[in-house]
Order: structure tokens, then C-alpha cells, then sequence
């Protein structure tokens, strides 16, 4: 088949899509989450179109998926309110709460969501194109993360259990909430990264205002009863809208303690301004990245063009931890080409339900005409598009094009593409490389393709005070979910890992007291009578 025939045959007729996968009628949700109730907002609603189109006599026609919520700002610093009387200035039921029993409110949320799975999976498929595998993917590892972070909380509570001693001061030390956090995530993981913040701050005690991603929003819904009935009123409000109209109130409100936001920087830093009490707010933030791939001239070509084409392919491109340019030395750059160009051409366009599909349909809107645009100024700049088709256009969807060779005058070698063009600059000077890292406004993770020793470990010790990671002859991830995952400058603001997570949300409160027979006596009454939930060497099994 052609590749143009590939594009002809994209887009199913509604009868074509199996039983199991079709998307019949419109969801119509009006309904949000405050204060432990279900309500009906009666205002305008969003519009949910998928990524999907069907082929129909009239042409190419989009799939209407339903409508959210439009919620304005009075009715978000409703939700605020709510979460900010949960909290009650730390006196609330849930951050007073015994660790052990914020733990069972989790468990509960995870039984009941995990019952959710088929429908969350089905919308991830249908609201951002993503693969079946990696929706289920994405599905079970949020699950995975949530008794992970379970596991890691009741380790931290055990190790708190006990009383240290120091230049005759007794203390304990425990971890508490910092009070209300606002999360949000972003539409490319719009169910694991969002909830890689909302457990976390759940968790530690804190309460929350979760606004889903602008994309991969109606795939929340089947969530919100296990939200509203696993937790205390008001811990847990989930709120709709444009963010400019609801999160531009509750910044300016003064209220919100840990702002958790994935998104780009110039958002997180108009948002940020916005508090009027800055030394108040902490952030947790994943933001922008230009995550460079350097491919050496002593390399295993084979295996950096695979991790190559999942780095800046996997997902169309719509990662932030894709590689989203690659370096490749000259001497190595016209194999790596041909290779890499091959295993592009065996990646199947498809339907996110249909068997070994990886390139999908993308959700966001103006995405096709803004990769064509900067294809367009690189072809202007002297770049051509060198895989066969790529680049080609049907709807929504977006054949990669691999672009080559890039210089530093054209837009790809500076903008986020976040989508499925891959800029190939070559390089004889690995000073050139170096720069572009050490001068980069981004700092998340970079990859390194080599087998040289001295060569390889020169650039680890070069680029490990420039990014949060660097990965040897293997792609950019986030993955294993133990492992810190960060980024300097303009990338992220605070680590997260499960174990990290649980850090940013909390902070240590020392109880401390002169080690004399007074005190001795009077803490030990104070164990052995529970009179305290703080102050317990309770340990968790
Ligand atoms: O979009 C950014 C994600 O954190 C990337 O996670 O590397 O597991 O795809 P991933």
C-alpha cells in the first residue's frame, strides 16, 4: 500500500469500528464535584470533539464525543470555599486525620476506580487518539502508582514513628499537609499525570481543586462518584472551565497553598503572578522541553535509531519527555537516516482501537496547521522532508515528517513541536551540541547514543549540571516511576517520584522537648493514653 493509500483508508465508516469500541450518542455532563455533592450546572457547555473523524458520503466528518461543564469563576471559588472549609486551617477531619485512615479512603477510591477502567480506556482511545495499549497502559500504571504511593507513605509514617535524640532534645518528626493544592494536568496523560499530583496531595492531608486537561476531560466523569463517596466533603472538588475564567480566580483569591500544574511556563508563571501571597504558594510544575537526542560517531546505530523513533514518535510525538531534536554526528547522520526512515515507514497509521496502530489522529485543534507551518520554514530555510509521505495531511491527523538537515535559523530547532516532526541536524563539532544544551532555556533530560567510553563519559559530566536526567543509548522517559523526575530552567519547578511526591506535598513539623524526667513523663502519658495523633509510635503494617 501506498502511503497515500494509507490516508485514504484512515478514517472507519461509523458500521466499521468493532462493537466494543464504538462511541454511540453524546455524553452531555453538566455535573462537578464540590463539597462531597454531585451538582448540575445549568451555564453554557464545552464541546468535546475527538480526534477521530468518520468517513461518510459527505466526506471526512468529525465525532462530536459530547460537553462539559463551562463553570465561571463564582462557581470555581465555590469549590475553593469548599476545599478551603475541609482544610478548616489545619483542624479539618481530613488533615487531622490518622495516616493510616487517610490510607483506607484511598484504597477505597482504587477499588472503585479500577471498576472504571473499560470506560476510562475507551475515552482516552476516543478524546486524545491514544492507543489502545497505551491507554490501558496509561490506566494501569496511574493504578500501580496509587499502591505505590501507598506503600511508600506508610514507609515514611513508620520511619516517623519513633522519637530521636540530639544534644538532649527529644523529638518527633512527622510530615503534615500544607493545606489546599490546586492540580492540574495536562492533556497528553490526562488521567496518570494528574493523578501523579491529586494522590500525592490527597494522601498527605491536604484538600484539592483538580480542573482536568483541556483535552481528555469527559474521561474524568466515570470518576467522580468514586471521588465523591471514598473521601470526606470537600477534600476532593473537581471543577470545569476555561482556565483563564476559573484557575485565574482561585490563584488571585490568595487561597491555594501548592499550586500543581503541568503545561507550559508561560502559563504556570502568569498563574503564579497572580497570588497575592507568594511565599505561600509552593509549585510542583512540569513544564516545556526540547529533550536532544546526540547520536556519537562510535555508536549501535540500530539500537539509537529504535529509541530514536519511539523517543520522538511514541504517542505522535506528544510527550514531554519526547526527543524532540537529534544530533547526528556526519559520519554515522546518512545510515542513521536510512535506518531511521525504514522503521518510520513500518509504523501503522491508524484508529487508536485498531491492532498494532502507533501514529493516531491529534486532539488538539490548529495542531495540523501549526507542524505544517513549521515545516514550511524549515523548507524555506533549506531543510527537506526526507521519509516518504512524510508530512501528508488528512483532518486531524499528521504523517511525521522527518526533517533534515535542521540549523539553528528555523523555528524546529528551538519551538516544542509536541507533535510528529523530527528535526535531524547534523554536527562535526560536538562543541556545537554542547551548546545548544548548556544555552537551551529547557533542562529535562537529553539522550546520549554512543559505545565510546571516554567520549560518553566526558558529555555525563558535561551535561549532569544541565538536565534532571541523562540516559545512555536509550530514549527519554519518565518511567521507572521511583526515579526523580525534574527538569532545570524553564522545565519544571520540584521533583516528583512517589517517594519525592509525597515530600512536595507535606512539610516536616518537629515536636521537641528537653530531655528531662518532667518531660519524659509527660510525653510518654501522652503515647500511652492516644492523647495525640501526632505525637504515636503507632506502626503501620
Ligand atoms: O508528557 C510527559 C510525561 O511525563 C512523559 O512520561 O516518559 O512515561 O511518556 P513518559
Amino acid at each position: 500500500m501506498t502511503d497515500q493509500q494509507l490516508l485514504d483508508s484512515l478514517f472507519p465508516a461509523a458500521a466499521d469500528i468493532p462493537e466494543k469500541y464504538r462511541f454511540e450518542g453524546q455524553l452531555e455532563q453538566r455535573e462537578y464535584l464540590v463539597n462531597g455533592t454531585l451538582r448540575t450546572w445549568h451555564g453554557p457547555l464545552a464541546q468535546v470533539r475527538s480526534p477521530v473523524y468518520l468517513a461518510t458520503a459527505n466526506g471526512d466528518e468529525q465525532v462530536i464525543l459530547g460537553s462539559t461543564p463551562l463553570l465561571d469563576a463564582e462557581t470555581a471559588l465555590g469549590a475553593l470555599d469548599a476545599a478551603v472549609h475541609a482544610y478548616d486551617r489545619g483542624q479539618g477531619e481530613w488533615p487531622t486525620m490518622r495516616v493510616a485512615e487517610r490510607i483506607q479512603h484511598v484504597e477505597a477510591f482504587l477499588r472503585r476506580m479500577r471498576e472504571q477502567r473499560e470506560a476510562v480506556v475507551k475515552l482516552l482511545m476516543w478524546e486524545i487518539g491514544k492507543n489502545l495499549k497505551d491507554s490501558e497502559k496509561e490506566f494501569d500504571r496511574t493504578c500501580d502508582y496509587i499502591v505505590d504511593t501507598i506503600n511508600a507513605l506508610k514507609e515514611l509514617d513508620r520511619r516517623s514513628s519513633r522519637f530521636e535524640l540530639e544534644q538532649d532534645t527529644l523529638g518527633q518528626i512527622r510530615r503534615v499537609p500544607m493545606g489546599v493544592a490546586l492540580c492540574m494536568g495536562p492533556y497528553n496523560y490526562p488521567l496518570n499525570e494528574t493523578f501523579t499530583t491529586l494522590i500525592p496531595a490527597l494522601i498527605m492531608g491536604n484538600t484539592v481543586v483538580f480542573k482536568p486537561a483541556k483535552l481528555g476531560v469527559l474521561l474524568i466523569r466515570p470518576l467522580l462518584e468514586a471521588f465523591r463517596d471514598s473521601f470526606p466533603a470537600g477534600v476532593i472538588n473537581v471543577i470545569y472551565g476555561s482556565g483563564r475564567e476559573t484557575v485565574s480566580a482561585l490563584m488571585a483569591s490568595g487561597k491555594i497553598d501548592i499550586f500543581a500544574f503541568i503545561g507550559t511556563n508561560k502559563a504556570a508563571s502568569d498563574l503564579k503572578k497572580l497570588h497575592p501571597r507568594p511565599h505561600r504558594l509552593r509549585a510542583a510544575l512540569g513544564l516545556d522541553a526540547k529533550n536532544p537526542a546526540i547520536v556519537l560517531p562510535e555508536v549501535d546505530l540500530d539500537n539509537a535509531v529504535n529509541e530514536c523513533v519511539t523517543g520522538s514518535l511514541s504517542f505522535n510525538g506528544q510527550r514531554c519527555t519526547a526527543l524532540k531534536i537529534l544530533f547526528v554526528h556526519e559520519d554515522v547522520v546518512e545510515g542513521f537516516i536510512e535506518k531511521f526512515n525504514r522503521k518510520v515507514h513500518s509504523l501503522v497509521p491508524g484508529m487508536p482501537w485498531e491492532n498494532g496502530v502507533s501514529l493516531t489522529p491529534l486532539p488538539e485543534a490548529g495542531k495540523v496547521d501549526y507542524l505544517n507551518a513549521l515545516v514550511a520554514d524549515a523548507q524555506a530555510k533549506g531543510a527537506a522532508v526526507i521519509n516518504p509521505g512524510g508530512g501528508q495531511t488528512r483532518a486531524s491527523f499528521f504523517y511525521p515528517a522527518v526533517l533534515y538537515p535542521v540549523n539553528a535559523g528555523m523555528r524546529v530547532y528551538q519551538e516544542e513541536q509536541f507533535g510528529p516532526v523530527v528535526p535531524i541536524v547534523p554536527y562535526r563539532d560536538l562543541e556545537t551540541v554542547i551548546d545548544y544544551v548548556l544555552e537551551s532555556d529547557f533542562g529535562q533530560q537529553l539522550s546520549i547514543f554512543g559505545t565510546d567510553p571516554a567520549q560518553v563519559g566526558r558529555l555525563v559530566d558535561t551535561f549532569a549540571n544541565q538536565v534532571g536526567r541523562i540516559n545512555i543509548n536509550a530514549q527519554c522517559q519518565r518511567g521507572p516511576d521511583t526515579y526523580p523526575f525534574n527538569g532545570r530552567k524553564n522545565s519544571a519547578e520540584g521533583t516528583l517520584s512517589v517517594h519525592d511526591a509525597l515530600r512536595v506535598f507535606s512539610i516536616r513539623t518537629l515536636v521537641a522537648t528537653r530531655f528531662q524526667d518532667g518531660n519524659k513523663a509527660l510525653i510518654s502519658d501522652i503515647i500511652r493514653h492516644r492523647e495525640s495523633t501526632f505525637l504515636t509510635t503507632d506502626y503501620i503494617f
